[in-house]
């Protein structure tokens, strides 16, 4: 275990157009709040630093569809989202946001110090415009061709699908995300960033220094951005909603978001600082503190390349140690999506699972999309629920207070001669601290939740082997060895899980009665609960979830996607006009279906018999797959009767039956609703 040091922990300022959901916990803020509670139980100096990120294209655009200020916007979301890090236990020293004074007053003088050192290119060159909207689109107010990979959908200043960060005016067949309107172009004065001029710089420092320690995936992306050349990129925009550019010129415009966000980390160490009576400046200035930045693979060209330039551009700032962006959740097999409400969103999981934060946190963080993307499912949920923190974790804790009540009165007993077995679990348990701290260190909170797991199982094995509940008829003696081995177990694991399970190891703690809080204790202590130590009652740490709540959430999500369908089917375009004429050629008329029948080897084909009034004939039709054929037997129908005829897998169909389509995909019948129309009369 390295050294206690100083240490500014980062987590992606999210945007306040909408709640947070289990995407971001996964990829963000779980880790980084793991990294920082073992950082601190190691007795760091550390500043966990996060806050909204205020400003920006989305939050204007859902201003205005909902017709209300930006500034109602971000105050409604920055409070529902700062409560779900309160819910969630990410133990944030100090979240601000980006349309705090104290923000504002920093982002601009960042700006005006680059500024004034001439770290900017100013130029005045074409940009695409609405007229119609009388806006320029910049961000998201524009879509197009990512010229890198193809994508149709990319935005003005990054394409999802690949992470490239690129300038509008390289978007291949744009379009206003405003009025649809195909862009113009039109002249306006911007200030630049050069990034090439900080390539070489970006070489050495990551491409060179940190080939080693960074994971592969970032890596791997800043060197293809790298490698395909940096250009100059504009830091400024025409908008209203941001921070005012303060420079000659300026008026009008506000900075890019993608500049002021990340000054965000900065300000709100002010903010901390002031208020706890500290200085801000060691903790982005001195060489000897750790800067890292917990984001998600999306930001990896934000933290890695654009703001590091800024930083040195400024000249007095540490740069990142690290950045371990993750890549990204998805859930149920599908990708993980605001507009669509493809999500779990924390307040819901809050509502539906009261009291069980640990057990999304757990989940999380054992199956985080570390390496590559993952899938969250409910089912997964509920097995690593029901498998492991109930019948691993619970279960040992649960028998450990139980017997130690029953046998002991809540006493800790006093320990005879140690079995070999008894040796090997107390000595093996001593190893964790370092075990677990190593997957920590290297960022592989996986692993880390993992061997915390195993540390559970450990102690379940001991018990079932040690079994205690039998031992207690024949030695009574030996049976204190093993519950005061047990209970040493079970207050390492109190110390242990906090990073992870941080409302379980509180609660874990008040049942031992145990008060330490040093990581360190579990490897050097003697002892961690002392023969005579009283503990308290037993109380139920997990529970199991049943398949009827695992249903019901897969139902949410189901009709979550069918109400996203209806939202968004497309109406198709009204066809060329006909004339009277053209329709009077159409012989349509009221039927009724006597029989139907599978068409053999036909997924989609029922033959049925129809009264059209005129006679009664076979048609084939494609509706095998909405209707079973003797559920359509005497139903009325509309039919188009002069369709010339054509066989279908040898079966001579005279006509058409008229379909349309539900909501959710499934054909019905365009009928006749009253029971008084004749068979055979026309419809015109
Ligand atoms: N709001 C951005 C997002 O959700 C993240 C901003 S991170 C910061 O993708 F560095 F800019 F703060
Ligand atoms: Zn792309």
């Amino acid at each position: 275990m390295s050294k206690p040091k100083r240490y500014t922990i980062t987590t992606a300022l999210p945007y306040t157009n909408g709640p947070i959901h289990i995407g971001h916990l996964a990829g963000v803020y779980v880790p980084a709040d793991i990294y920082v509670r073992y950082l601190r139980l190691t007795g760091n100096d550390v500043a966990f630093i996060g806050g909204s990120d205020e400003h920006g294209v989305p939050i204007t655009i859902k201003a205005k569809n909902e017709g209300v200020s930006p500034q109602d916007i971000v105050d409604k979301y920055h409070a529902i989202i700062k409560q779900s890090f309160v819910d969630f236990g990410i133990t944030y020293d100090n979240y601000s946001r980006t349309t705090a004074p104290i923000h504002h007053e920093t982002a601009s003088e960042f700006f005006t110090t680059l500024y004034n050192k001439g770290e900017f290119i100013e130029e005045s060159t074409e940009q695409l415009y609405d007229a119609e909207a009388n806006q320029f689109l910049a961000d998201r107010f524009v879509v197009g061709t990512c010229p890198k990979c193809g994508n149709e959908e990319s935005y003005g200043d990054q394409c999802e699908n690949c992470g490239t960060s690129h300038n509008a005016t390289d978007l291949i067949n744009p379009k206003s995300a405003l009025t649809g309107n195909v862009p113009t172009l039109k002249q306006t004065k911007h200030w630049f960033l050069p990034l090439d001029k900080h390539e070489a710089f970006l070489k050495e420092w990551i491409l060179e220094g940190h080939k080693k320690d960074w994971k592969p995936n970032v890596y791997g992306q800043v060197k293809s951005w790298i490698d395909d050349g940096l250009r100059p990129r504009a830091v400024t925009r025409d908008l209203d909603w941001g921070i005012p550019v303060p420079a000659e010129g300026g008026e009008g415009k506000v900075l890019y978001v993608w500049f002021d966000a990340p000054i965000g980390y900065i300000s709100s160490t002010k903010e901390w600082a002031a208020r706890e009576g500290k200085d801000w400046e060691p903790y982005w200035k001195d060489k000897d503190t750790k800067l890292v930045h917990f984001i998600g693979k999306d930001n990896i060209v934000f933290h890695c390349i654009i703001f590091p330039s800024m930083l040195k551009a400024e000249g007095s700032y540490i740069l990142p140690e690290n950045v371990p962006a993750n890549e990204f959740l998805n859930l149920e097999g599908n990708k993980l999506s605001t507009s669509k409400n493809w999500a779990v969103w924390l307040p819901e999981y809050l509502k539906d699972f009261p009291g069980q934060q640990d057990v999304l946190r757990y989940v999380l963080t054992a199956n985080a999309p570390e390496t590559k993307d993952n899938d969250f499912t409910w089912k997964d949920f509920q097995a690593r629920n029901n498998n492991e923190l109930v019948a691993i974790f619970g279960n040992f804790i649960n028998r450990v207070v139980v017997l130690t009540n029953k046998y002991y009165e809540g006493l800790v007993p006093n320990p005879g001669a140690f079995s070999q077995e008894d040796l090997d679990a107390l000595a093996a348990v001593k190893a964790y601290p370092d075990v677990i701290a190593s997957s920590i260190e290297r960022y592989r909170f996986r692993e880390a939740s993992q061997e915390l797991m195993n540390l559970a199982r450990l102690g379940n094995k001991y018990l079932a082997d040690a079994e205690p509940w039998k031992v207690i008829k024949v030695d009574a003696e030996r049976t204190k060895t093993i519950m005061y081995v047990a209970l040493q177990i079970a207050s390492a694991l109190a110390t242990l899980s906090e990073p992870f399970l941080p409302f379980t190891s509180e609660k874990l703690k008040g049942i031992l009665a145990y008060t330490k809080n040093s990581w360190n204790d579990v490897s050097e202590k003697e002892v961690l609960l002392p023969a005579g130590h009283e503990i308290g009652k037993a109380e139920l740490l997990f529970s199991k979830i049943e398949d009827t709540t695992i249903q019901a959430q897969l139902d949410k999500l189901e009709a979550s996607k069918k109400a996203n369908e209806a939202a968004n089917k497309v109406v198709e375009p009204q066809k060329d006009t006909i004339t009277f004429e053209d329709f009077t050629k159409l012989d349509i008329r009221v039927g009724t279906i006597l029989e139907a029948e599978k068409m053999p080897k036909a997924k989609k084909l029922l033959v049925l018999k129809v009264d059209t009034g005129i006679d009664v004939r076979t048609i084939v039709s494609g509706i095998a797959e909405s209707f079973k054929a003797e559920d359509i037997i005497g139903k009325r129908v509309t039919v188009l009767v002069n369709l010339a005829p054509r066989a279908l897998r040898g079966v001579e169909s005279e006509g058409m039956i008229l379909m349309t389509e539900s909501a959710d995909g499934k054909l019905v019948f365009v009928n006749p609703d009253t029971a008084d129309v004749a068979n055979g009369l026309q419809i015109s």
